[in-house]
C-alpha cells in the first residue's frame, strides 16, 4: 500500500489502488501584483496517457481572502480518442471549500485536459511586509513546472525576498533561509520579476510525489509622503496610507483567558507559552492585567499595572484550571470594568482587550445578540480583539463582537505552533501609532467611497480606502484626522496622485498596461464586496441583510467574482468538440467551444 503510494490517482485521495497516474505535462502559477492587488492564475494540464477512463482532479489551495474570478476547462482531442459527452459531463459542479478549490471531471483514454483557474486579492500588510502565498500542488513531478511572479509598486519596493518552499502549514519562527534552488529575482527600483522552474530532479529531490509546498514572497514598499499613496485611473481611486515613523502610543492591555476544562492540556500550555513571550514584549509605558474565566471571573489585580513585574504572573497557580463552563459575558463585563475608569484620565493610551476563548458561551448570559449588546455598552472605546482558539470556539461571535468594538477576529488553530500563531497576532497589534484615522476626500469628487473611518492606525499594517471619482477627475485631495501619541492631529494636502501617465514609468516592470490601469476599478469593486459582507455580517435585521447580500451578489456578478454569496457553475455548450483547438495557454483566446465558468 505504501509502496505503491506514489503511484495513486492525481491527488492521492482516499482509495488506493496501484495503478499509475496519469500525467501531468504542465504546470504553471502565473502572479501579477500591481499595487498589492495581485491576479494569481493557475494553469495545469494533464494527458491521460493510459488505456482506461480515469478521473482528472484539478485541486487548487487558495487564500481564504481571495475570490476566485474566472475558471476555464479545455480538452484537446487527439486521433485516438473522442471524449464523450457524458463522462466529461460528471464532477462538473464546482463547489468552493473554504480554502481549496477542486474540480474533477472523467478522462477518457488519450485526452489531454487543461485547467485554468484565476483569483485575485488584495495583499494586506501586517509586521511590515506583505505576503504572497502560491500553492504549488501538482500531485507529482511535472516536467514543465513554472513559478512566475511580477511586482510593481509605484511608490518603490524597499525589499523583495522568497522564503524556502513551506512545506507545512505550521508557523516556523520567521522562516529565515535561502529561496528554492532555481529562483531568478530581477528586481529594480520599482518592480521586481521572479522566476522559479525547478528541474524534475530538483522537484523529485524534495519528495517524490513532487512539491505539494507553498511559494511564498515577502516584500514592502517605500512610502514616503505621510499622507500615503494616490492612484486615480478610469473613474476609480485607490489611496494606501500607512505613515512610517511615528511614535508609538503606550497601551492599557487586558487579555482575558479562557481556563474552562476544555483548554486543558496542550491549549492552556501554549496559551502559557505565549502569554509568557508576550508580557516578556511589553514597552515601557504599556500597562496590563489579565482575567481568567470558566464559569467563574477572576481579576489578578484591582488595577492596572505596569509592564515591569510582567513576568512573574504567568505561574501554574494563576492559570490553575477552574470548572467547565464558560461564561463569556460575565469576563466580558469585567473587562470593560478595568477599562472605562480610563476614559477620562490624561494619559493618553490605547484599550486593547485582547479576548481568548475555545468555546462557547454556556454559563450566565448565553444569547449572541445579548452578550453583543451588552459588551458594546461597557465597552464604549476600547478596541476588543477575538480570538477563536480550535473549532469549537464561537468565531462568529467573536467576529461580531469585534466588528462592534473596533477590533478584529481571527482564528489560531489548534496546532503545534498555536504559542507562534497567538505571538504573531499580538504583534500586530502591539505598537499602536493612531487611533481615530478619519480619512476625508475632498471637493466631493469622490463617490461610493469604501470605508474611511478607522479605529487604530498599527505600527506595519496598513489603512486603504478604495472609491470612484466623478468623471474626469485626475487629482484627488485627502484629509487626514487622528489622535497620535500626545493629541488630534489634522493634515490636509494634496497627495501626488498617479495617473495614466504614470504607467509610463512602469513599462519596464508589467508588460500588461491595460491590466495595470483595470486593477483599481477592481480592487474597488473587491473592497467594496468585503465591506457589505462585513457589514451584513454586523447586523441582526433581516431586511438589511438582504438588501446587503442583494447589492453583494449583484456585484460579484457584475465583476465575475466568486463569493460567498454567489457559486460558479461550469457551463458546457453543445459545439462539437471534435472542433477544440489545441490551447496551452490561459490566455488564449480560441478556447470557445470548451467548458467555462461563469458566476451565479
Ligand atoms: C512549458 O510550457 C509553456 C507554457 O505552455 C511553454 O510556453 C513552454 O514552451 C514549455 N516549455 C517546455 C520546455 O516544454
Ligand atoms: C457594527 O455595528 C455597530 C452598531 O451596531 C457599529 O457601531 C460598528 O461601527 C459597526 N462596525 C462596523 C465595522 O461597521
Ligand atoms: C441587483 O440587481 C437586480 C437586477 O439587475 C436589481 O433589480 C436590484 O435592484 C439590484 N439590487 C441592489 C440592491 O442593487
Ligand atoms: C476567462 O479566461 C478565459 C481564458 O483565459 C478568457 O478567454 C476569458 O475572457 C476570461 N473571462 C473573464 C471574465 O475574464
Amino acid at each position: 500500500y505504501l509502496l505503491c503510494f506514489g503511484l495513486c490517482c492525481l491527488h492521492c485521495v482516499t482509495v488506493c489502488a496501484c495503478v499509475p497516474q496519469m500525467t501531468v505535462t504542465e504546470y504553471h502559477v502565473r502572479s501579477s501584483v500591481v499595487s498589492r492587488y495581485a491576479v494569481t492564475t493557475v494553469h495545469s494540464s494533464v494527458w491521460n496517457q493510459l488505456s482506461v477512463t480515469k478521473e482528472a482532479a484539478f485541486e487548487v489551495d487558495l487564500p481564504s481572502a481571495a475570490f476566485i474570478s474566472n475558471f476555464t476547462m479545455a480538452k484537446q482531442m487527439n486521433n485516438l480518442g473522442k471524449i464523450n459527452q457524458k463522462h466529461s459531463k460528471s464532477g462538473l459542479v464546482i463547489k468552493r471549500e473554504i480554502e481549496r478549490f477542486r474540480v474533477a471531471v472523467s478522462a477518457p483514454p488519450g485526452a489531454r485536459l487543461s485547467f485554468c483557474l484565476t483569483y485575485e486579492e488584495l495583499l494586506i500588510r501586517r509586521l511590515g511586509r506583505y505576503e504572497l502565498s502560491l500553492g504549488l500542488r501538482a500531485g507529482q513531478p511535472v516536467e514543465n513546472l513554472t513559478v512566475e511572479v511580477t511586482v510593481s509598486e509605484r511608490t518603490g519596493l524597499s525589499f523583495i525576498r522568497v522564503l524556502p518552499l513551506k512545506t507545512s502549514r505550521l508557523l516556523n519562527g520567521q522562516g529565515d533561509g535561502d529561496p528554492p534552488a532555481s529562483t531568478l529575482i530581477e528586481k529594480n527600483k520599482k518592480c521586481a520579476r521572479i522566476h522559479y522552474s525547478p528541474s524534475v530532479q530538483q522537484q523529485t529531490s524534495l519528495s517524490t510525489q513532487g512539491i505539494n509546498a507553498d511559494f511564498i514572497v515577502h516584500y514592502d514598499v517605500e512610502l514616503r509622503d505621510i499622507m500615503g499613496d494616490i492612484q486615480v485611473y478610469d473613474g476609480y481611486f485607490v489611496h494606501y496610507f500607512a505613515p512610517r515613523g511615528l511614535p508609538v502610543v503606550p497601551k492599557d492591555v487586558i487579555f482575558v483567558i479562557d481556563i474552562s476544562g476544555s483548554m486543558i492540556g496542550t491549549k492552556i500550555k501554549q496559551t502559557k507559552q505565549a502569554m509568557g513571550t508576550i508580557l516578556g514584549d511589553l514597552r515601557e509605558g504599556d500597562h496590563f492585567n489579565i482575567i481568567t474565566f470558566s464559569d467563574r471571573v477572576q481579576t489578578w489585580r484591582k488595577d492596572f499595572i505596569s509592564e515591569t513585574s510582567a513576568e512573574s504572573i504567568v505561574t501554574d497557580t494563576y492559570f490553575l484550571l477552574s470548572s467547565s463552563g464558560t461564561n463569556i459575558n460575565a469576563a466580558l463585563i469585567s473587562a470593560a470594568r478595568l477599562v472605562s475608569p480610563l476614559s477620562g484620565s490624561s494619559s493618553r493610551r490605547v484599550p486593547l482587550v485582547i479576548f481568548l476563548t475555545d468555546g462557547e458561551a454556556t454559563i450566565g448570559v448565553t444569547a449572541g445578540d445579548t452578550i453583543l449588546s451588552n459588551a458594546r455598552q461597557a465597552l464604549s472605546t476600547a478596541s476588543l480583539f477575538g480570538l477563536a482558539f480550535g473549532d469549537d470556539a464561537d468565531f462568529l461571535l467573536l467576529k461580531r463582537l469585534a466588528l462592534d468594538n473596533r477590533g478584529v477576529a481571527r482564528m489560531v488553530y489548534e496546532d503545534a505552533d498555536a504559542a507562534l500563531q497567538l505571538k504573531g497576532f499580538y504583534d500586530e497589534v502591539a505598537s499602536p501609532l493612531l487611533s481615530d484615522i478619519q480619512l476625508t476626500y475632498l471637493d466631493e469628487q469622490a463617490f461610493d467611497v469604501t470605508c474611511s473611518l478607522f479605529p487604530n492606525y498599527f505600527q506595519g499594517s496598513e489603512l486603504v480606502v478604495a472609491g470612484r471619482v466623478k468623471p474626469g477627475v485626475k487629482d484627488l485631495k485627502v484629509a487626514m484626522s487622528a489622535v497620535d501619541s500626545k493629541q488630534r492631529v489634522k493634515l490636509e494636502n494634496d497627495v501626488s496622485v498617479a495617473g495614466s501617465q504614470e504607467s509610463d514609468s512602469l513599462d519596464e516592470c508589467v508588460g500588461d498596461l491595460e491590466g495595470m490601469s483595470s486593477f483599481v476599478h477592481r480592487l474597488w469593486a473587491y473592497s467594496t464586496i468585503k465591506e457589505l459582507l462585513l457589514a451584513k455580517l454586523n447586523t441582526t435585521d433581516p431586511s438589511l441583510q438582504r438588501l446587503l447580500a442583494d447589492k453583494a451578489t449583484n456585484l460579484s456578478l457584475r465583476y465575475n467574482f466568486v463569493t460567498p454569496v454567489t457559486s460558479l457553475v461550469v457551463v458546457k455548450p453543445d459545439a462539437d468538440e471534435t472542433t477544440t483547438q489545441a490551447t496551452n495557454h490561459c490566455s488564449s483566446a480560441q478556447q470557445s467551444p470548451s467548458p467555462h465558468s461563469s458566476v451565479v
